[in-house]
């Protein structure tokens, strides 16, 4: 049974309601955080928690709880679920208001977790890695909107998702107007050339990824070349690896990008930062006395 924590109650998934007239709803009005947990433990939330409230002020939503309570009805849901491991879906609301993109006379917002399965990714993927298309639809500039905002707005995501499911591709890369690559439909994306590990800025169009974050955390910890740097399609065509991160993903290599295929899959690195990166979530989700029990 999926559970859901909805403004404080937790309830059956079928049984938890907000109103049509919601912003969240009617407009993309909102924000929201994937986060998973391990070991009934979730992984990285102050990070998580921090971008929610980032991107809530950043759109001037106030959200009706704070980091504490917010941190135990994280903790609440987790219990409550009867899975060692999952995914959790936080969403804030706008709220409740007339019917007008005006969020003047909204309500307080809705705060809903969701608790689901963590199989986001079909095994093909996982052992052969994933074929990647460039979509002709871009991501919304850095000028117009800032990626940092984790905002409830997917559309021109999902029509870059489209574009790959057309062509039975796995995933879709945006990117900016100028033709620089950002990120995936709901991931970011890292390539390796010459041993040297690179991934786009945030400032040309990507999410501030957390698993992006523990990977540049990773490489720097176990001293392997890295750089933030400006891609174009042309460096995704001749990496030598190239792989995705993502909460709900975690991390896939990636065998083709628009029919060219790849040196390697997966690659040296992926699998260095593989391992790395399943280390780190037992170190910080596994509870001391378990952690001495595996070592
Ligand atoms: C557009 C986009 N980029 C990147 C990511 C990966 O971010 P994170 O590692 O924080 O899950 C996501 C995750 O939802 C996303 O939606």
């Amino acid at each position: 049974m999926s559970i859901c924590w909805l403004n404080g109650d937790l309830l059956p998934v079928e049984n938890a309601k907000i109103s049509v007239m919601d912003h969240g709803l009617l407009y993309g009005d909102g924000v929201f955080e994937g986060i998973r947990f391990y070991h009934q433990q979730a992984f990285r939330l102050q990070t998580h928690l921090k971008r929610l409230f980032d991107s809530a002020r950043a759109i001037q939503l106030d959200i009706p709880y704070s980091l504490s309570q917010l941190e135990k009805a994280v903790d609440d849901i987790i219990q409550a679920s009867s899975d060692e491991a999952g995914y959790l879906r936080l969403i804030v609301t706008r709220g409740v208001g007339p019917l007008g993109i005006n969020p003047e006379q909204c309500a307080a917002g809705s705060v809903i977790i969701i608790a689901a399965s963590s199989s986001f990714v079909s095994e093909r993927v996982l052992n052969e890695g994933a074929r990647l298309i460039i979509a002709t639809t871009r991501r919304i500039s850095p000028d117009c909107l800032d990626p940092r905002i984790k905002s409830l707005n997917y559309l021109n995501h999902i029509l870059a998702r489209q574009e790959a499911n057309a062509v039975k591709a796995d995933e879709a890369i945006l990117l900016n107007s100028r033709g620089h690559v950002t990120e995936g439909s709901t991931d970011n994306i890292f390539i390796v050339k010459n041993h040297c590990l690179l991934t786009p800025p945030v400032t040309d169009g990507a999410l501030e990824g957390v698993t992006r974050g523990v990977i540049l955390e990773l490489a720097e910890k176990l001293g392997l070349a890295h750089r933030i740097q400006t891609l174009s399609p042309y460096d995704l065509y001749n990496a030598d690896e190239c792989f995705l991160t993502g909460t709900a993903m975690e991390l896939i290599p990636v065998n083709e990008i628009d029919g060219r295929r790849l040196k390697h899959c997966p690659g040296e690195m992926f699998n260095t930062l593989s391992m790395a990166f399943k280390n780190q979530i037992d170190q910080e989700t596994l509870a001391p006395e378990l952690k001495r029990a595996s070592s």
